[in-house]
């Protein structure tokens, strides 16, 4: 087997203070990548900050033998966003990968939900994307070189009682991940999804015990560091990820029907006829781009 090898590479890892973060920055620590150990030290509805949960996984990088150094800024923030490479680039000289992690929750039903539950989780997990990425990709697109890892959940894909506002965020990077695959690939810039499932402090009133205990976070970061990876070259995929269970997830399109072949016009009654045929799952099909989608229209142009 040959190896994943970071040597050389800068990351930046956005809430890498704790939990599935902190394992990744080990993991890619561990594999000679150069870290920025990123983390504002919130309670995980978002309240409060403090420096010694970055501290203490840099100095954990650095007594195994890497290099890492600390960013407390808050993701949220383009001012901080903008830090956390500043910061990279001052102690590495550039930025490789971005792995996009810091997270909260507000969970709550959606008629309890109060605006602010809504914004702050926007902020910290859709924005915060935005925001590093955005700050991250001038230098790589300089470097022609540039690998962006966004944690998604599923969530978002799939769905969950209770977090409208997280669900949102979640989806809403797949779309930002979608458009920047197709802005980044001339820079060799690669994006992809991951959609973990993890024992931590966001976690643990949530599994079952017996569960919580299996799904360690070291299960994610072998995945996120080979997507960090020169030799992973895909983009623009989303995954799945638990407990030694990885497997890619996609949004598909089926072959569906047409109807009036552009000539006539459709009933809403035609709609409910063709029900079935509308919405069976035959030949699913991965769509790279809008433009591709109009493929489905040729047998109007024939
Ligand atoms: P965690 O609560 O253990 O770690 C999150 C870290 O992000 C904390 O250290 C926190 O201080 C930091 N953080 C929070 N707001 C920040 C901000 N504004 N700027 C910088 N850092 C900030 O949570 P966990 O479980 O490790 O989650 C990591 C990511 O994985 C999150 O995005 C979460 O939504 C996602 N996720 C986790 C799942 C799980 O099963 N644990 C499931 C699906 C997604």
């Amino acid at each position: 087997m040959s190896k994943v090898s970071l040597d050389g590479r800068v990351a930046i890892i956005t809430g890498s203070g704790a939990g599935i973060g902190r394992s990744h920055a080990l993991e890619l620590g561990r594999r000679g990548a150069m870290v920025v150990v990123n983390d504002l030290g919130a309670n995980l509805d978002g309240s409060g900050k403090s420096t010694s949960a970055a501290d203490a996984v840099v100095e954990e990088i650095k007594s195994a033998g890497g290099k890492a150094v600390a960013n407390y800024d808050s993701v949220a923030t383009t001012q901080g966003a903008e830090n956390m490479v500043k910061t990279a680039v001052d102690a590495f000289g550039k930025v490789d990968i971005v792995v996009n992690n810091a997270g909260i929750v507000r969970d709550k039903g959606f008629a309890k939900m109060l605006e602010e539950d809504w914004d702050l989780v926007q902020s910290v997990h859709l924005k915060g994307s935005y925001n590093v990425t955005r700050a991250a990709w001038p230098v790589m697109k300089e470097n022609n070189f540039g690998r962006i890892v966004f944690t998604s959940s599923g969530v978002g894909l799939y769905g969950n009682f209770g977090q409208a506002n997280y669900a949102a965020a979640k989806m809403g990077m797949i779309g930002m991940m979608n458009t920047l695959r197709i802005e980044g690939a001339k820079n060799n810039i690669f994006l992809n999804a991951i959609a973990p499932n993890a024992a931590s402090r966001m976690t643990e009133k949530v599994m079952p015990p017996p569960i919580y205990e299996r799904l360690k976070p070291d299960y994610i970061s072998p995945l996120v560091a080979y997507l960090c990876s020169e030799q992973c070259k895909e983009s623009g995929m989303i995954f799945n990820c638990m407990g030694g269970w990885y497997s890619r997830t996609a949004i598909m399109c089926s072959d569906g029907v047409i109807l009036g072949l552009g000539k006539s016009e459709v009933t809403a009654e035609e709609i409910m006829e063709n029900w079935d045929r509308i919405i069976a799952m035959e030949n699913m099909k991965t769509i790279g781009s809008v433009q591709e989608s109009f493929a489905y229209l040729s047998p109007l142009f024939k």
